[in-house]
């Protein structure tokens, strides 16, 4: 996907990270079927059966285009080039331009491509993506101080950890406390 923003897509060793399309309906339900059970409270890889089908499929294309148009938010699908399963999704949202150029990054695997270095392999790219197609400055992951595997991920490239906010966000209707690591352009750039 070619914008004026760069392609919004990256190839790496072992993965492509791009923006979903219409053709990746089967991966995507696919593994949403064979997620197993919930491996813990970050774990967000199910689906209820309802919403696997074509036409949540393509609602979720069109929101996901116009967020892209409107430089509110980037998703990205994460694919194995060996299988071309979907093991994942990473999401740049929280676009603030003006005189912040700063974005959050989201992200989950299934969990049956846990522990393999895939998690290192996508957030690189999204953090290329990030700072030389979006152009930001400052990229946030907010992570809760008790998710071990996703604070190691996010020091593993770098990321550093600024401190604790006191209920940032709202999950399952419970605002919790999350450490907000991150990271600049001039860090990553060099
Ligand atoms: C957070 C998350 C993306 C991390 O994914 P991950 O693939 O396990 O993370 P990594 O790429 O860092 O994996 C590193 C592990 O793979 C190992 N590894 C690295 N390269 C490898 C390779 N080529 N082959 C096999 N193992 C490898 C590393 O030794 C490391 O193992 P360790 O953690 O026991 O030291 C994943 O756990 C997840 O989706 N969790 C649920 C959602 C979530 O928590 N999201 C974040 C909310 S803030």
């Amino acid at each position: 996907m070619k914008t004026r923003r760069g392609t919004l897509a990256r190839s790496t060793k072992r993965l492509t990270v791009r923006p979903l399309r219409a053709t990746d309906f089967k991966a995507w339900r696919d593994a949403y079927l064979g997620a197993g059970e919930k491996q813990n409270e970050w774990d967000r890889s199910r689906r209820p059966l309802a919403e696997l089908r074509p036409p949540s499929f393509k609602k979720l294309l069109k929101t996901q285009k116009l967020t892209r148009l409107r430089d509110e938010k980037v998703d990205f699908g994460i694919f194995r080039k060996d299988t071309g399963e979907y093991i994942g999704a990473v999401s740049i949202i929280a676009i603030n331009r003006s005189f912040l150029q700063s974005a959050i990054v989201g992200y989950s695997l299934f969990p049956s491509h846990w522990r393999q270095g895939f998690g290192k392999e996508f957030l690189r790219a999204a953090m290329d993506i990030a700072f030389r197609d979006l152009k930001l400055h400052r990229l946030h992951a907010p992570i809760s101080p008790k998710n071990v595997r996703s604070k190691k991920l996010a020091k593993s490239l770098k990321f550093r950890n600024e401190g604790l906010c006191r209920r940032y966000l709202l999950i399952d209707g419970v605002w919790t406390d999350h450490c907000i690591f991150a990271i600049t352009a001039e860090e990553y750039l060099g």
